[in-house]
């Protein structure tokens, strides 16, 4: 499939404009997301990361509808970014005089024009609608303002209207004409009718902004593209009303990559940006989100992580590196063995085959339990497993416990610790208790140790049942370790699988 030219596809499918100008209205229509409001420095920030990026033209807010969105516009143009700073304007003299006042240079002015704009909202004729659109055309043209107007509800306006709306704004001195897909109805081949016709009856460039209902936002827009539209609003991370807008990111990775245009955006930080758009805002991207998501560049199955390990564009569609983000590979119950030794080889960690046959059962194990193996996870689990098959510095040498009715419980504990034996007898709520309190005390110029979790299981019940401890004990350095121990006495498996777990963390140490 991809031995077909693009050139020759271009040719024969589309009619795709020479330049494509980004509109982006994160600072307008994405603030318009159910519960997102950006305090007017925020807005700046983006504003100048938007900048910096390089998009064509930034809508900075609509300027009548606050305080803070008249600051927010009039601060961002003081600015004097490279981007086009625009506002948005209902089609009336006052919204305009906002703009005016901002000292913005760009008026993006509309009203609504399908049959339930006109009956239910604005409760206007159709010749009203013209003539007030008109009339806000000139006034903005009037006073030196570069005017883009757009129909409101466009895709659900009669064909006719949808004409005569468009012409009349034209003949008024608009700059350009955006067609915006208010509620996310159109579908490709719709778009492609629309915008179609919309080129060939229009001189004037043609932008189009479409919101995602219908998860097509991005499809639409592509379509629109190669059908001749010449801009297209987009915001970060797919913001806006409702389901949101067609996605900066998405939009501009599919024309740079599949279509081979240059739209001078600088795509390495579109990552960073949409973290940062996502910080400020509270609308995080689901992990799934293309480009940007969690899991655009992350790999499970041993399959995939086998090919992304040869070639990474066997399973990528273009590197991470190329939007700022990075290449994750997950331990789970998918992990092939080429991943594991990558994610080994990453950590410095060298196991021999037993080892790592043990590390690579224990985290299929986890998966299959339906546990993602974390980084931290896989380096505690082959640490413990390296440390394991070393020499045993502290060995339990003898033990003796009393416990009674009258007296407290007391262990007596004798170690071998680097070779040197010591002795000690220690109280404690339990003889477990006790004896681990023996032992803290014994080794306690060696390490300082907390037991984070302390498991016990009976094996085949009865009352000789064998005790399975397992625990997990950290060092003061933060240093954590498993140990185990089976044993027909609970206090003595309590007390082996503890010193396990200290003789892990003390050869851990040293590795
Ligand atoms: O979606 C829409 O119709 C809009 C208008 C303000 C253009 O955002
Ligand atoms: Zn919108």
């Amino acid at each position: 499939m991809y031995d077909i030219d693009i050139d020759s596809l271009k040719n024969i499918y589309m009619n795709l404009s020479d330049e494509i100008y980004i509109f982006d209205t994160t600072l307008r229509d994405g603030e318009q997301t159910p519960g997102v409001a950006l305090t007017v420095d925020e807005k700046i920030q983006i504003a100048q990361k938007l900048d910096a990026i390089g998009v064509d033209k930034i809508e900075a807010g609509f300027p009548a509808a606050s305080k803070g969105e008249f600051e927010a516009c009039k601060e961002i143009k003081s600015l004097n970014l490279d981007s086009t700073i625009v506002g948005l304007a209902r089609s009336v003299k006052n919204d305009i005089d906002s703009i005016l006042d901002a000292d913005l240079g760009y008026v993006h002015t509309f009203i609504g024009t399908s049959p339930l704009h006109r009956d239910y909202k604005l409760k206007m004729s159709k010749e009203t609608i013209i003539s007030t659109a008109v009339e806000a055309v000139e006034y903005a043209k009037d006073h030196g303002l570069t005017v883009e107007f757009s129909a409101e509800d466009a895709t659900r306006t009669e064909k006719d209207f949808f004409f005569d709306v468009y012409n009349e704004v034209s003949n008024a001195g608009a700059d350009f004409l955006d067609i915006p897909d208010t509620v996310g109805v159109l579908t490709p081949v719709f778009t492609h009718e629309l915008i179609s016709y919309a080129k060939s009856v229009f001189d004037l460039p043609i932008s189009v902004h479409f919101h995602n209902d219908f998860g097509l936002a991005t499809a639409n827009t592509l379509i629109a593209i190669e059908c001749g539209a010449n801009q297209a609003h987009v915001t970060i991370n797919g913001i806006g009303e409702r389901t949101g807008n067609t996605p900066l990111e998405e939009l501009v990775i599919i024309l740079n990559t599949a279509y081979g245009m240059n739209l001078n955006i600088d795509t390495s930080q579109l990552y960073s940006l949409s973290e940062f758009v996502g910080r400020l805002t509270g609308i995080k991207m689901p992990v799934n989100k293309p480009i940007v998501g969690d899991n655009a560049f992350a790999h499970e199955s041993g399959i995939h992580v086998h090919g992304i390990l040869n070639n990474s564009s066997t399973y990528e569609p273009i590197s991470p590196e190329s939007v700022g983000h990075s290449r994750k590979i997950i331990l789970g119950k998918h992990t092939g063995a080429n991943a594991l030794k990558s994610k080994l080889k990453e950590y410095h960690i060298d196991l021999n085959n037993e080892q790592f046959d043990k590390v690579f059962s224990q985290i299929k194990t986890l998966g299959d339990k339906g546990k993602c193996v974390t980084d931290d996870d896989l380096k505690a689990i082959a640490l413990t497993e390296l440390a394991s098959a070393r020499e045993t510095l502290i060995k339990l040498k003898g033990l003796g416990l009393m416990c009674g009715a009258a007296v407290s419980p007391t262990a007596t504990v004798k170690l071998e610790i680097y070779g040197v034996e010591k002795e000690t007898s220690h109280t404690g709520v339990g003889p477990v208790d006790a004896a681990l309190n023996a032992i803290r005390y014994l080794i306690q110029d060696t390490m300082d140790i907390e037991l984070e979790e302390y498991n016990l299981e009976a094996i085949n019940g009865g009352t000789d049942a064998l005790a399975d401890v397992f625990v997990i004990s950290s060092d003061n350095e933060g240093n954590k370790s498993t140990g185990r121990a089976i044993n027909d006495d609970i206090v003595m498996a309590s007390i082996l699988a503890v010193l396990d777990s200290i003789n892990k963390l003390l050869l851990m140490k040293k590795i």
